[in-house]
């Protein structure tokens, strides 16, 4: 007898055993209970009953059934447990699929009518009727968990809204207090809310992801999107490869999204969101701006002042910022670009699909309630129109992520915003000016007459002839070449010099060799011998040392005296241990040393130091031979602007002046000066604007090749700028430091600079406006000399020239003219 029942049980249990496997679905004698569990037809995801945590309470739920740590993406009965008893799913009187407990109640039913409930690959449990259309699915009834395929958002025909809700903890798989959601009001955004007040936001949809999320980036491992469209919105992925990964809301309101590792066997965090301070919901208030660089991170947008700046300054952001100007809708108002921002909450928003980015500037200027606009999608240059009414709420700042917005201003705002200033930043101009003025006055102070003096009493001592000026009452005579400056001994600096040894040398300038020397007290100079057959005459040298001694600014090179004794001449100056820019710009390894900032601090320098001699020092100085060997670098890489031999000082209102003898070094010459010797303040804003680009590209304009055209490095660099291109302009050695906004922006200046026409180029205020601020800047058109034919063609046709042109150095030409 035993022998025949025990093949029974073996082979009933063996039926079993291979039913509960191989089984995806639940039928009226196919149900789930104990530890029997269905598993979707690929092996996936499989459903059963479990225990969270240390909880007794047994749950009806679906998880990994290949991912070794059990990780439940869905629960049936998230409400309701069952206690100490077992349940049962199966398909009850008239077809409907439910879960029984242990006395026969319902504890949990989708109460639709369907004859089968599978369990499919995507870890979707549907119901379905004997048409196998989808009655019921769980993926309409999301937990915490959102599996690729699954929607995030509402259908509009069924009305079905679909969010993910934190579980209360993890023992507890009921609804916890966090939820999250894709809105569509206004503009579709994802919003997580908790206890439903909202906690993060990821910005509007922009067609590429989220301009509040920047970290969820096109990936090897999934895809995703935002659908939407009159009949539903969502938020939803796929995976991409064989990589597991999932996004779950945790209980204290952190959305995440997890990858499984095969090789250590655990899930690791892919990302995370909120991620910072500044992504808490309106941080700063309406109209506020977060930025996680600064201290305290929250700050007004620009051009807009604290509501309350008793409140602001204890550190309660709540009430935001208002502007500085009021509006005056109806005599004219205008729009600022602000750029690298997360957009605003949309739920106070209107969009439109088909505009242009032109229409939707004219549709917000009509509507004197609308504050803000941009593009609703930014693909291929931008599409759409999202407009914003109302305040602007819960917007912050990236170093380089985010998105541009046009933020509604008072006309007499845009008007600053033209000539550059801006909110900070006109304390910066002011401050620089007030500084200006100050070492302008230090300057005059110091202007003196040249006259033999003891060594003793004259050397270095500035401060002492400040003393002795006002003490005298000194007032300042008309320009002459009377000029008080330490005059050094021959001897001495030959012995600074060991006597002028080819070891000490630093170099060749236009005029002579320069060499380095130290004094007797240790300080380090840089002594400009004047060669005897140099064609800088005394005439030069006079020039030179009464334009710099008269000169003081911290751009500018410090002449400490000068030395004529017989038929020597020598300027002795500061002693620059860095060498000069080109040294750093040009060379291929020197050049990853001078980083981004450094570089934008170094162009800054210049334009200071350039505006200084243009406009700001009593005697209106041209250079005329701006170049990167003549920007020289102190110990802290600040630029100094050395060699005055070719400057020529401006009297009066005389603008413009004409020589007969070209000066100056191909590359960096004006059109209007190689042509036709004609020099102006314009035409040291053109060789500024060389070198801006110089120290952008790392490349030369003189020799600058590029196999694809003939154009020299301004003809290249107007090519990709009209291209919307000038990203390729940049160093590479400058790709990890380089703050793209200030490099584009130099870049734009750089050839406003080098324009064909005198008049088309800024003067050196606005220059040093333009690279402080955020405004608006004009278009700039095609330079002057923008290919390599055209300069020598344009320099005159003998032979001469092309094989003067070939080196670096400063030449003469006297004009053909
Ligand atoms: C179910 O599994 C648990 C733990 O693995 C075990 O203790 C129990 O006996 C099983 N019950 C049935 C009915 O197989
Ligand atoms: C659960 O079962 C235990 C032991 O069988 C019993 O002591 C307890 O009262 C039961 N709890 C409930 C809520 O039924
Ligand atoms: C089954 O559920 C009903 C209703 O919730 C409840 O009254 C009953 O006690 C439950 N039975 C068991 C064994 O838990
Ligand atoms: C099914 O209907 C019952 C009673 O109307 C309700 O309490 C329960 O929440 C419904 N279940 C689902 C999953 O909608
Ligand atoms: C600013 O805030 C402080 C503190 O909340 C309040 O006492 C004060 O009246 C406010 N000032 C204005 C101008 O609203
Ligand atoms: C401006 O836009 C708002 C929001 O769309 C609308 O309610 C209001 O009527 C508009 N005003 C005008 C003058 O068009």
């Amino acid at each position: 007898m035993e022998g025949l029942k025990l093949p029974f049980l073996f082979s009933s249990l063996f039926s079993i055993l291979i039913i509960s496997n191989a089984v995806d679905i639940i039928t009226k004698t196919q149900s789930v209970i104990g530890n029997n569990t269905i598993v979707s037809s690929g092996g996936s995801f499989e459903m059963g009953f479990f225990s969270p945590g240390n909880s007794r309470n047994t749950y009806l739920g679906i998880w990994y059934k290949k991912i070794s740590v059990r990780t439940i993406v869905w629960v049936a009965n998230r409400e309701i447990p069952l206690v100490n008893s077992s349940g049962i799913l199966t398909i009850i009187d008239r077809g409907i699929l439910a879960l029984v407990n242990g006395t026969g109640s319902v504890i949990w039913s989708p109460n639709v009518t369907g004859p089968v409930a599978q369990l499919m690959e995507s870890g979707n449990l549907v119901v379905k009727d004997a048409n196998n259309n989808i009655l019921w699915q769980s993926f309409d009834y999301p937990c915490d968990t959102l599996l690729p395929g699954m929607k995030l958002g509402k259908n509009f025909v069924t009305g079905i809204e679909r969010h993910l809700s934190s579980w209360k903890s993890s023992d507890d798989p009921a609804r916890g207090k966090c939820t999250y959601l894709c809105d569509p009001q206004g503009y579709p955004q994802n919003i997580l809310f908790s206890d439903s007040v909202e906690v993060f936001r990821t910005g509007p949809w922009n067609g590429l992801g989220f301009s509040g999320n920047p970290n969820l980036k096109p990936n090897s491992i999934y895809t995703y999107e935002l659908v939407y469209t009159k009949e539903e919105v969502y938020y939803g992925y796929q995976l991409l490869g064989s990589v597991v990964s999932r996004v779950t809301l945790s209980q204290n309101g952190v959305a995440q999204r997890w990858t499984w590792v095969d090789r250590t066997q655990e899930w690791v965090i892919y990302l995370t969101a909120p991620t910072d301070t500044c992504d808490t919901y309106k941080m700063c208030g309406p109209n506020g701006n977060c930025n996680v660089a600064n201290s305290p991170v929250c700050g007004c947008l620009s051009k807009f002042v604290p509501q309350n700046q008793t409140e602001w300054r204890s550190g309660d952001w709540s009430n935001g910022c208002v502007r500085r100007t009021t509006l005056d809708c109806h005599n004219g108002d205008g729009f600022l670009k602000y750029s690298h921002y997360k957009m605003p909450d949309t739920r106070y928003s209107w969009f439109d699909k088909s505009m242009t980015l032109r229409e939707c500037e004219m549709w917000c200027l009509k509507n004197c309630s609308c504050m803000a606009y941009t593009s609703l999608d930014i693909r291929g240059g931008g599409s759409g129109c999202l407009l914003w009414f109302d305040e602007l709420i819960d917007m912050r700042q990236y170093s380089d992520n985010g998105q541009d917005i046009y933020i509604r201003m008072a006309s007499s705002e845009l008007f600053q915003q033209e000539v550059g200033f801006n909110g900070k930043k006109r304390e910066i101009v002011a401050v620089t000016l007030a500084l200006l003025i100050g070492l302008l006055l230090l300057g005059v102070s110091l202007t003196c007459y040249l006259r033999k003096k003891k060594r003793k009493n004259s050397q270095l001592n500035r401060e002492g002839n400040l003393v002795q000026n006002s003490k005298q009452g000194y007032t300042d005579k008309s320009q002459n070449d009377d000029l008080e400056l330490p005059l050094f001994d021959l001897t001495e600096i030959a012995n600074s010099t060991n006597n002028f040894s080819i070891n000490n040398k630093l170099g060749e300038g236009g005029f002579g060799p320069v060499y380095k020397g130290m004094l007797e007290g240790g300080q380090e100079i840089a002594v400009k011998r004047l060669s005897k057959d140099s064609s800088q005459g005394l005439d030069e040298f006079k020039n030179e040392v009464i334009c710099i001694a008269k000169l003081q600014h911290r751009n500018l090179v410090k002449l400490l005296g000068c030395c004529i004794q017989g038929e020597e001449k020598m300027l002795i100056y500061e002693y620059m241990p860095n060498k000069s820019l080109d040294y750093f710009i040009f060379d291929q390894t020197q050049s990853g040393l001078l980083v981004w900032p450094k570089r934008f601090h170094i162009i800054n320098g210049i334009a200071r130091g350039l505006l200084y001699l243009h406009q700001d020092s009593r005697l209106r100085i041209i250079h005329r031979d701006l170049k990167a060997s003549n920007i020289l670098l102190d110990i802290d890489m600040n630029p100094k602007i050395s060699d005055f031999g070719m400057a020529r000082s401006f009297r009066g209102n005389e603008i413009e002046a004409n020589t007969k003898k070209v000066v100056g070094t191909y590359g960096y010459m004006s059109p209007e000066y190689a042509v036709d010797g004609l020099f102006s303040v314009k035409s040291d804003v053109f060789s500024f604007g060389v070198l801006v680009l110089e120290i952008v590209s790392g490349k030369k304009n003189r020799g600058f090749y590029h196999r694809d055209h003939h154009l020299n490095l301004l003809g290249h660099a107007w090519r990709l700028y009209k291209e919307d291109r000038s990203l390729e302009l940049i160093d590479e050695a400058l790709w990890d430091s380089c703050y793209l906004t200030e490099v584009l922006r130099s870049i734009h200046v750089g050839l406003l600079c080098v324009q064909q026409s005198p008049e088309d180029r800024p003067s050196m205020s606005s220059v040093v406006l333009m690279l402080g601020s955020e405004g608006g800047l004009p278009q700039a058109k095609q330079p002057g000399f923008f290919t390599e034919r055209n300069v020598l063609e344009a320099a005159g046709s003998s032979s001469k020239v092309a094989t003067a042109s070939a080196n670096e150095m400063t030449i003469t030409l006297l004009n053909a003219r």
